[in-house]
């Protein structure tokens, strides 16, 4: 089934579920997270990605609270986990990006509903601030689980971390240097545009660079700070993170699912990588729409970031269709 097929008109209707945005890969729907799950038929996705807020009291608009009870998000959080478990086909991905607090919570009940532990993958947040009587946080917690043998696990490589005051390889490589960049690595095969992620940036040639498989801490997540968006509240995650993962834990046509949409990054990152994609959004949708029409017309977004500014670039890319509310 394509994502158009999987909920049906009456059901949206029922669930509340407003289409806002359709194109030739993807439907973004207005709307409550849980009942847009629900709505999804069982065993139908290949990958969730699903970035909640945080609980930290932040303000994401009417009728969502950033500020609950532990019990009460950590019980709101399983009714979606749950949700999110069911809709997965057998060996489809569920990743969950959130503070290490609540992913430690997330993965015990994963690990009750019988899910596949695959990774805990360290995001490093870029900045460092004091916390009273605590160590300085210095990452997000991505978890990755399966439901079951995972159907898909693509290999990708990232550029190998180098010191950037003198150059020098971060990690020992050991016995397995030589084994970099081996002769029928295709980097294609996984990664089918890298030169739209790192476009000015020597990485982005994979004959300068030795690139290695992608390991379980991500340093090289920059922060956003769009410049259309900037007076945005939700947080919005850098596209190489969901590109990295789409890549990895799904095929081209495959269906991708993030039920707190934000500003759209994993739909735009799904765009680009073709696979197909539907989501929700409960607040402002605008950011999103926006940046899917973009990328619609060919505009590559401007986005800043740790390894400086992208430039806006023009790429040809199929037509889709704006539905207004
Ligand atoms: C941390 S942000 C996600 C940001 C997104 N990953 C991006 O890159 O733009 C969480 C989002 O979830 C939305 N949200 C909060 N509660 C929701 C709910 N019950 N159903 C659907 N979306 C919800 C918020 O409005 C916010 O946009």
């Amino acid at each position: 089934m394509l994502p158009f097929e999987l909920i049906s008109p009456d059901v949206a209707i029922k669930q509340k579920l407003q289409q806002v945005y359709l194109s030739e890969y993807g439907i973004l729907y207005q709307g409550d997270c849980r009942k847009f799950l629900s709505a999804l038929p069982d065993e139908s996705v290949d990958l969730v990605f699903a970035d909640p807020p945080f609980n930290l009291g932040k303000e994401y608009g009417e009728g969502v609270s950033d500020r609950m009870k532990t019990d009460q998000y950590l019980s709101w959080s399983q009714k979606w986990l749950d949700q999110s478990i069911r809709v997965l086909k057998p060996g489809g991905s569920l990743f969950v990006f959130n503070l290490p607090r609540w992913c430690i919570d997330y993965g015990a009940f994963l690990n009750q509903k019988g899910m596949w532990f695959r990774h805990w993958i360290a995001c490093r947040m870029p900045k460092a601030f004091p916390r009273g009587k605590k160590m300085s946080p210095a990452h997000y917690g991505l978890i990755y689980y399966t439901k079951g043998e995972p159907a898909v696990f693509n290999k990708v490589y990232t550029p190998i971390q180098v010191c950037r005051h003198c150059g020098g390889e971060i990690r020992d490589y050991g016995g397995h240097r030589k084994r970099l960049n081996e002769k029928g690595i295709n980097l294609m095969d996984v990664w089918d545009m890298p030169e739209d992620v790192w476009e000015d940036a020597s990485e982005a040639n994979s004959n300068e660079v030795l690139w290695a498989l992608t390991e379980e801490m991500w340093t090289d997540i920059p922060p956003v700070r769009h410049r259309r968006h900037k007076k945005r509240v939700p947080n919005e995650l850098a596209p190489i993170m969901l590109e990295r993962i789409i890549a990895m834990a799904s095929n081209p046509g495959q269906i991708v699912v993030d039920p707190f949409g934000g500003s759209g990054t994993t739909f735009y990152a799904a765009e680009k990588l073709h696979r197909y994609w539907i989501g929700s959004e409960i607040g402002d949708t605008e950011p999103a729409i926006e940046r899917l029409t973009d990328l619609a017309n060919g505009i590559i977004e401007e986005w800043e970031s740790a390894r400086g500014n992208k430039k806006l670039k023009q790429r040809k890319t199929a037509g889709s269709q704006l539905l207004i509310p």
